[in-house]
């Protein structure tokens, strides 16, 4: 199939490579040259495991191409996928400037019926609004269906989840939609056991604003749970994962830590609370989730911070800058509250990240990097653990007592074996234990 995607960036240009991997014909559009330019070489923009293979593969094939031109984009395919970033506003509004603008050239380009699918996450009745900006702007009566497919891949783990969905949303008003979006994704879902859901274009908008916002919920109980524990002297990944063995919870996303960061949570669940607001439900749920994840990373500065009593003039070592793992995004990342907190009280910063190093630098010039973790943990008065890399997991633990002046670990991340490092003689502070 033709399919063209609006905006190049982390949806639109993994869903496009993995539609062209299939054998469909895709045309990735964007209007910054420069990243057009470097794509139309097969050199990936953004860091995700998998995707360059994928783009060297497509432009070889000749079934990916990448262009400036909307005009040619919005012509020249059957389903065009609006995958422009909506970022928040002030207020925690979603930003539709972007979708609109979008809207509006297809208005302006629209020969023949398309369908337009709103893939990028967007508040409840943004189709609706796609739909009329079209029809305000078109000037010739062209035939077009919008529908609602939200993208719920995970940065880092973007290629497998676009090809291995835990289900397919659709939203879809009539049959002719409906059927031709069955179509393309039953070349994603072959013989696998992959549910796919037919909803109205209104509950598909508010699915994913919902699921991140369960997720954050997820990760915040998490997090609440830690917070007694460390007051109450339990433990906390002890006490959760036995109640993530009660099948209706699940053991996943219930990892406490210092709270969840990205592009993602912190946006949607914003967003989300303004829908409520518009729509006139009471939002005191997201304000919790807010908090005890403003929380989780506050208390791990302050935890930090009475362990080594005076801050100023120590030598402090962060392993770890990106929000997780496998990803160079630091948007919202607790590593970059952690060290601004540090560095204005007078440590001495030094970090290692496999791959967000880059990006921190344009952030923090006062800081010393490191290609390498032990060289960065060497002379180091305290360790603090903010991204929970394998590379992390191997670290040889009697190596990393043998570097530091004095073996503290603040694991921000319970990454470390508290057993292990206790034996070796490390103070060990983990999140929700002792
Ligand atoms: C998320 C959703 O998972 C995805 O479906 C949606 O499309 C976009 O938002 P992403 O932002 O890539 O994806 O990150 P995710 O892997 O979900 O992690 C989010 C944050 O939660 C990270 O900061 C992570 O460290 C944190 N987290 C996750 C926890 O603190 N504890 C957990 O148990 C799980």
């Amino acid at each position: 199939m033709k399919l063209s995607f609006i905006g190049s960036g982390y949806v639109g240009l993994t869903t496009g490579a993995c539609f062209a991997s299939l054998g469909h014909h895709i045309i990735c559009q964007d209007i910054d040259e420069q990243k057009i330019r470097k794509l139309k070489k097969g050199e990936c923009t953004i860091f995700e495991p998998g995707l360059e293979d994928l783009l060297k593969n497509g432009l070889a094939s000749g079934n990916i191409e990448f262009t400036t031109n909307i005009k040619r984009t919005i012509r020249e395919s059957e389903i065009i996928f609006i995958c422009v970033n909506t970022p928040p506003k002030e207020d925690g509004h979603a930003d539709l400037r972007f979708v609109e603008r979008v809207a509006r050239d297809i208005a302006r380009y629209l020969d023949e019926y398309k369908i337009i699918v709103d893939k990028s996450t967007v508040p409840i009745r943004t189709a609706e609004k796609v739909k009329e900006t079209i029809e305000r702007y078109s000037d010739k009566k062209v035939n077009f269906d919008v529908v609602s497919n939200p993208e719920f891949l995970r940065e880092g783990n973007a290629i497998f989840d676009i090809l291995n969905p835990d289900r397919v949303v659709i939203g879809a008003e009539n049959e002719r939609s409906k059927n031709t979006m069955l179509r393309l994704y039953k070349t994603i879902i072959k013989d696998k056991k992959i549910p796919i859901k037919i909803t109205s274009v209104k509950s598909a908008e508010l699915i994913k604003h919902g699921a991140n916002t369960f997720l954050a919920a997820k990760i915040s109980f998490a997090n609440l749970i830690a917070e007694v524990c460390e007051n109450a002297q339990a433990d906390a990944s002890e006490v959760l994962e036995a109640i993530g063995l009660d099948e209706r919870i699940g053991t996943q996303f219930l990892r406490p830590g210092i709270g969840f960061g990205g592009s993602c949570f912190p946006k949607d669940i914003k967003a989300f609370k303004k829908t409520l607001e518009v729509f006139g439900v009471n939002h005191s749920f997201i304000d919790a989730i807010e908090s005890i994840n403003n929380r989780a990373s506050e208390r791990f500065i302050k935890k930090i911070e009475k362990m080594l009593w005076v801050l100023d003039g120590k030598s402090i070592c962060v392993l770890g800058l990106a929000f997780k793992p496998n990803t160079d995004d630091i948007r919202n990342a607790p590593a970059l509250k952690v060290i601004k907190y540090l560095k204005d009280n007078g440590a001495k910063i030094r970090v290692h990240d496999p791959v967000a190093m880059p990006k921190v630098k344009n952030i923090f010039s006062d800081i010393l990097y490191f290609e390498n973790p032990y060289e960065a943990i060497s002379g180091s008065e305290a360790l603090i653990m903010c991204t929970e890399w394998d590379e992390y997991k191997k670290l040889d633990m009697k190596k990393l007592f043998a570097l530091m002046v004095t073996p503290i670990i603040f694991d921000g991340r319970n990454l470390f074996n508290r057993n292990e490092a206790k034996k070796l003689g490390f103070k060990y502070h983990g999140v929700g234990k002792q």
